[in-house]
């Protein structure tokens, strides 16, 4: 069957206006960093779960492959597609018109809506009931539950309220063969056998296509209050962190680490003044949150590591404006659209146990030093949860040179993250940017368990494929 079949079965199922060009559509087969770009022979925006399993049904009988996106926004390159080995063609399936709330419950904390609907609808809904959908990041506008998901997505409250997998009571699933599986579910506690939603959870597209999700919702935090604060040495992180989260007896909701490099970025990008007129390599923003004041709290612990020598200046923000503000700073110190050459970058999204932070950072300051002398290792991130956002940019060096390096510096990076008992995938998932790195980090038997999970849900291998699992390395 050819392609223009496969597209006139398409049109017909779905209607005309719900398939489209890819030219018509260039930024579905780009990933947000422009690193990654894949062709798809069409584009299809079902809006109901029976358009997606028709669409399933259609692309498998004409054996072509799905790449299931929702807001593009993935890090990892697991929302476009690569070119198949065996040349099938692919299918980029949007569920962007999937945008629906559909209930949500005050009394029982959650709320069941379609897989396209954003992060922040989501947390204005939340709001609006005078709840709160905790997880949250920058790429709240665009990003979308379904494909938080699929990459069992983390952000800057992960420290307080976990990823996204803490987050999920129910799911509905299409299946490879078209069966729709609904589990959709508000039940806080299961123990009936295996829990397929958790293996759904962070499979990035390749088991099924997520089409409505429960989420579990919170209490609204009633008071909140953030500082940036100069860091002294980035060897105390372990001590900051362990003083802060004792010094209130409301929550540390977020501590994050931030460069100079990137505060200075941002001043110059968007024309704001700087938010500490003391300047250090190193800063953190933190934040508590209670259900009482905890402003003194967040002062007496600055006063407290000031004094022990940890931190040298803090603003701490007396407004709810000057508190957005400095939660915009964090928005935007991501690398793509800040820092020249990011595209070139050598990324990592690792996390080490949280007392080894300090150590991880100087591991990759060490390795870059030594294997590629010139460059810029660009660190931020979730401290608090021990999840460190690295992108090594070409700096000083001649980008030919650093691009010659890059392979042997990622694998010299990822091994220092392995001997220090972390990961290189901590909340943007393995897409296709890991694929071949993952390899090192886990014992053969467990990608053969993932493998063999692969080929019962997906036999034909449909859906995603070139993400995730690697290949079988040759014996
Ligand atoms: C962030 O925390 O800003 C992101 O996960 C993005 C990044 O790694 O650049
Ligand atoms: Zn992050």
């Amino acid at each position: 069957m050819s392609v223009s079949d496969l597209i006139d079965q398409l049109r017909e199922s779905v209607g005309p206006t719900s398939v489209f060009d890819p030219a018509d559509l260039p930024s579905a087969t780009t990933d947000v960093r422009g690193v990654h770009q894949g062709a798809a022979v069409t584009i299809v925006r079902p809006a109901t779960t029976e358009e997606v399993a028709a669409v399933v049904r259609i692309c498998s009988d004409h054996g072509a492959v799905i790449v299931t996106q929702g807001g593009n926004t993935g890090m990892s390159g697991g929302s476009v597609p690569v070119d198949d080995e065996s040349g099938r063609p692919s299918v980029i399936v949007l569920l962007d018109r999937m945008n629906k709330i559909e209930s949500l419950s005050p009394d029982g904390f959650w709320a069941t809506v379609e897989a396209g609907v954003t992060i922040e609808q989501l947390q204005a809904a939340a709001s609006a009931a005078g709840l709160m959908f905790a997880p949250d990041w920058g790429a709240r506008g665009t990003a979308t539950i379904g494909g938080a998901v699929s990459t069992n997505a983390g952000g800057i409250n992960v420290l307080a309220f976990g990823p996204i997998r803490d987050h999920i009571l129910g799911l509905e699933v299409v299946f490879p063969d078209g069966q729709t599986w609904n589990g959709v579910r508000a039940l806080r506690k299961d123990s009936s056998g295996y829990d397929i939603k958790h293996l759904i959870i962070g499979s990035e597209g390749t088991l099924g296509i997520v089409t409505r999700v429960t989420v579990k919702l919170l209490p609204a935090i009633s008071h909140e209050s953030t500082a940036m604060a100069a860091i002294v040495s980035i060897s105390d992180l372990a001590e900051i962190a362990r003083l802060a989260r004792a010094g209130t007896n409301g929550t540390l909701t977020a501590l994050e680490l931030i460069p100079e490099m990137g505060v200075a970025a941002v001043v110059d990008k968007l024309g704001w003044p700087r938010p500490l007129e003391t300047r250090a390599d190193w800063y953190v923003l933190i934040r508590y949150g209670g259900s009482d004041p905890v402003n003194s709290d967040l002062a007496e612990f600055l006063q407290r590591a000031v004094n022990r020598g940890l931190l040298t200046d803090a603003v701490v923000a007396d407004s709810r404006r000057q508190e957005e503000a400095l939660w915009l700073l964090r928005d935007e110190i991501s690398p793509p659209g800040l820092m020249p050459h990011n595209k070139l970058a050598l990324k990592m999204d690792a996390a080490v146990p949280i007392d080894r932070v300090s150590d991880f950072i100087d591991a990759v300051e060490a390795t870059c030093r030594d294997l590629a002398p010139g460059a810029a290792p660009y660190i931020f991130g979730h401290i608090g949860d021990g999840n460190i956002h690295v992108h090594v940019l070409p700096g000083e060096s001649d980008v030919d040179t650093f691009l010659g390096i890059k392979p042997a510096l990622g694998r010299a990076l990822d091994q220092r993250t392995w001997d220090l008992g972390g990961t290189i995938s901590a909340e943007h998932g393995v897409g296709q940017e890991l694929i071949d790195r993952i390899i090192g980090q886990k014992p053969a038997i467990e990608f053969e368990m993932m493998r063999n999970i692969k080929r019962l849900f997906d036999p034909d291998n449909l859906l995603n494929p070139g993400k995730t699992i690697p290949r079988q390395p040759a014996s």
